[in-house]
């Protein structure tokens, strides 16, 4: 079934990673941008057995904070792939700088088209980023092709979940700058259809909705003034107005997040 869609383009995408965007999830989320920061990373490098012989492919790289991270405590190799210019060289700016540039490359490039051979990667990862994409079909096809047989594919992302009227829908995705989200049983199907037998799939709207509210008392009582003189005080408004958005959605159980483990 073809699901709907918000025209959001990769250009659409790039503006948001090449500009404010960025720098605010950093801000709320820290360098790795995601929700759960280090343990989440943890957790999805043991489910997926990242050991010191894998090379670990992370698409939607942005910042390469959990490259460094997996790189430095799982002694792996990993190669970052993302598609926006200025988290692709910030990247590579902070990898020089931590001194680990011998075991992390990172390639500018579409997750859609992915610019390496079939059968290249034991691990191909990603953390909460492919909600951005605008045909996940294609993205795990793409990530099924690049994994080697016996491989993982592991990752987490925020999901569509419970049902929403078609306003809240187009609310929730175009502050975000989703084209859609997929479900948790959305993805699982196309994992199986991919060719990948799914290990796991686990369901962790409850923690993600503690998250969202986390951010939004971050934003009204952290960062409101940082937000306001570097921004103004209608991005700030946007800003607090989206994310109270996200609280409630999630607080309803209309969005969610979760994690797939799928081996090749
Ligand atoms: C939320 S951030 C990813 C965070 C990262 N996974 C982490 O945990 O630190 C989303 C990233 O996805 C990238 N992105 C979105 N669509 C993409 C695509 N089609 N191909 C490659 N990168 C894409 C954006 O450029 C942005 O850097």
């Amino acid at each position: 079934m073809t699901k709907r869609r918000l025209d959001v383009t990769i250009g659409n995408v790039n503006e948001v990673y090449d500009g404010a965007g960025g720098i605010l999830w950093e801000m709320l989320m820290g360098e790795q941008i995601h929700v759960g920061a280090e343990s989440e990373t943890d957790l999805l490098a043991r489910k997926a057995g990242v050991g010191a012989e894998a090379h670990l492919l992370d698409v939607c790289s942005a910042l390469g904070g959990p490259a460094r991270y997996l790189a430095r405590n799982y002694d792996c190799r990993v190669t970052g792939l993302d598609a926006t210019q200025q988290m692709h060289a910030e990247a590579i700016r902070r990898t020089a700088e931590a001194g680990l540039s011998a075991k992390l490359d990172f390639v500018l490039g579409n997750a859609l088209d992915m610019p390496f051979p079939a059968s290249t990667f034991d691990v191909v990862w990603g953390q909460d980023a492919w909600c951005y994409i605008t045909d996940k079909q294609r993205l795990i096809e793409e990530c099924a092709r690049v994994l080697k047989p016996g491989g993982m594919l592991a990752f987490t992302d925020w999901l569509e979940k419970g049902p929403m009227t078609d306003e809240e829908w187009t609310a929730l995705n175009a502050f975000m700058v989703f084209p859609y989200m997929e479900t948790l049983e959305g993805y699982a199907t196309l994992a199986e259809e991919a060719g990948l037998a799914v290990v796991e799939k686990e369901d962790l709207s409850p923690d993600f909705a503690e998250h969202i509210q986390m951010y939004l008392d971050q934003v009204q009582h952290q960062f409101r003034q940082a937000i306001v003189e570097n921004y103004g005080q209608e991005m700030y408004d946007a800003v607090e107005r989206g994310i109270t958005l996200w609280r409630d959605a999630s607080a309803a159980g209309k969005v969610g997040r979760g994690r797939v483990i799928a081996r090749k």
